[in-house]
């Protein structure tokens, strides 16, 4: 029987890079590499970390088990664990303005399964945006355990304004007394109104929850409205216009400090990914920042440009613009779906997603819409002049889908584009 020694294998992993190790994926990271490199990168939810986070989730950090919360953890050895959580919790206080800051979260849909299970019990009723009309999966749609778990009431937007219907929250809320109420969306360009949810929650005896995950960055660089003074619960995943680590965050009043902390470890998660903590802990301290005021006010400028060069292409924008980093695109009367226009795009290395518009007649898979956004395209340098040049670009290749011609000159311009924009490749 031969024995197979590890010894020198172990030894040789060491100082072994990917490449060597494990050829199959350096290639894919090569390729998604050069992907980033030459795509236009436009989904609102998407962004560019720094190397400095990827140097961080990349690290040590990720080998130890951590359970617990610094100075009251299960294992030993954690002392440096300790002081890079209490670094990111001191610096999201920081940034946000919060009492308290839970940053173990695994990810948004976490952090909202652990507010949701501080304060509601199976069966009770909460009130969120509608899916269809901006909510996200979590704000209880029925394939969700959050729609599973709880009895849910989803408010929309008005069919003549495109903008939440505060007076229909505040009927709903009336008529069905929620537990909780949830502000927060994952397809809404527009600024919300946290005062007058509080308001109406204060009114029904609700919790307010509000969830940042998009206009994260924007809020933490006061470029849009901030929830922190008005909501019980504040949660947000840090990957979107934040520029972090992929991962979520919880901020609370100091009286819920503990109760979250609980649910967070140990009724919700185990071992705290560390080494995302450590990346946040650096996206907070890089967002403290003054350019990152200065980025954030840009990825709005951006937007803002954006949606005015869209509209100058001809086409209509749900709520007539946006007030964040995200815009959603109507093609209903340029008679293509959301499906076949992100395909298109997608064949012309420009990237976006379908998605429904408020009162869609389109399948969820099909969409009459597109939603786009400008933070990675703006992480990349671009800015006013560029927003022109893509809705040009965007607005070409859609009036001309099914001209190879057409679609190829746009992708050579796309090339040129990205190519003035390195992501990666900057020395
Ligand atoms: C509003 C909102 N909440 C929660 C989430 C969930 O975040 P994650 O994908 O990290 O679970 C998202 C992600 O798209 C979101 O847009």
């Amino acid at each position: 029987m031969s024995v197979v020694d590890y010894t020198d294998f172990v030894r040789r992993q060491r100082t072994a890079s990917l490449q060597e190790v494990d050829p199959e994926v350096y290639a894919l990271i090569q390729k998604e590499t050069e992907r980033q490199e030459h795509n236009l990168e436009l989904i609102a939810s998407e962004n560019i970390t720094s190397r400095a986070i990827r140097e961080v989730v990349g690290s040590v950090m990720t080998d130890k088990y951590a359970e617990g919360y610094p100075g009251k953890r299960y294992y030993g050895g954690c002392e440096y664990y300790d002081e890079v959580e209490n670094l990111a919790i001191e610096r999201a206080k920081k940034l946000f303005g919060a009492e308290h800051a839970n940053v173990q979260p695994h990810s948004g849909a976490n952090a909202n399964m652990a507010v949701y299970f501080t304060i509601l019990k199976p069966g009770d009723t909460f009130m969120a945006l509608d899916l269809a009309q901006g909510g996200h999966l979590t704000h209880g749609s029925p394939v969700n355990f959050s729609g599973i778990l709880y009895s849910v009431v989803h408010y929309g937007v008005r069919r003549d304004t495109e903008l939440i219907d505060y007076d229909q929250v505040r009927d709903l809320a009336r008529q069905h007394r929620p537990r909780l109420i949830v502000g927060g969306a994952t397809v809404y360009p527009r600024e919300i109104d946290w005062a007058t949810l509080r308001e109406i929650a204060d009114e029904v005896g609700a919790y307010l929850m509000a969830d940042i995950s998009h206009p994260a960055g924007l809020i933490a660089a006061g470029e849009y409205p901030s929830p922190v003074p008005y909501a019980d619960f504040v949660t947000t995943t840090t990957h979107k216009t934040l520029r972090g680590p992929r991962g979520g965050l919880i901020l609370c009043k100091a009286e819920y400090a503990q109760q979250i902390d609980k649910t967070v470890f140990p009724g919700l998660q185990g071992g705290p990914l560390m080494h995302q903590v450590a990346g946040k802990a650096v996206c907070f301290h890089e967002a403290l920042q003054p350019e990152f005021k200065a980025y954030q006010r840009q990825v709005k400028a951006n937007a803002r440009a954006l949606a005015s060069a869209l509209q100058t292409e001809g086409f209509r924008l749900v709520s007539g613009g946006t007030d964040s980093h995200k815009i959603l695109i109507d093609l209903t009367s340029w008679g293509i779906t959301g499906k076949l226009a992100q395909q298109v795009l997608d064949s012309v290395n420009i990237t976006t997603n379908k998605n429904m518009i408020p009162y869609d007649t389109q399948k969820p898979f099909v969409t009459s819409g597109i939603r786009i956004g400008t933070p990675a395209v703006t992480t990349r340098g671009m800015r006013e002049p560029e927003m022109s040049e893509i809705a040009r670009l965007i607005a070409t290749a859609l009036r001309n889908h099914t001209d190879e011609t057409v679609l190829a000159q746009v992708r050579q311009e796309v090339h040129a584009l990205t190519a003035c924009f390195p992501v990666h490749h900057l020395a």
